[in-house]
């Protein structure tokens, strides 16, 4: 289990965050416009959307949008502590299994933040993910 509390104050900055990317989405098949924010070992914040494509499979999520650019900001030694995940229809919305995947290569200790059937949760990504991948 991770001892990973977030205040009250990172929370609602991480939820500001993931909805302002949110707005930014390229969403023009699903019309489902998605955020996500994360919080880094060391206190910063970046966020993504999602990006879609007409080959529908190259669709990126906003959760990988979100990590791939953490990494292009401050290079390979990231470290996630957190990630907050909204849409525009705020709908029940946990995030996919490859990110998933992609959020576990960056903790295994995260705290996952979405929108689930009775509003939001917060979850441990070994919750989500039990049983990640990682290659020895
Ligand atoms: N999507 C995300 O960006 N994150 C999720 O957690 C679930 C799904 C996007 C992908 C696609 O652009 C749209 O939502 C519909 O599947």
């Amino acid at each position: 289990m991770s001892n990973n509390t977030l205040s009250q104050k990172q929370r609602q900055r991480l939820l500001e965050s993931a909805r302002a990317a949110m707005r930014q989405a390229y969403a023009p098949y699903s019309n489902f416009k998605v955020g996500a924010a994360l919080l880094t070992s060391e206190g910063q914040i970046f966020s993504g959307c999602n990006v879609e494509n007409a080959s529908y499979g190259l669709t990126n999520c906003a959760e990988r949008t979100a990590i791939f650019s953490a990494v292009a900001h401050n290079g390979p030694g990231l470290t996630i502590r957190a990630i907050t995940v909204v849409n525009d229809r705020e709908m029940p919305c946990s995030p996919c299994g490859a990110c998933r995947q992609v959020i576990y290569q960056f903790g295994s200790e995260v705290t996952v933040i979405f929108l689930g059937a009775n509003g939001f949760k917060e979850l441990p990504i070994s919750e989500l993910l039990p049983e990640g991948f990682r290659l020895q």
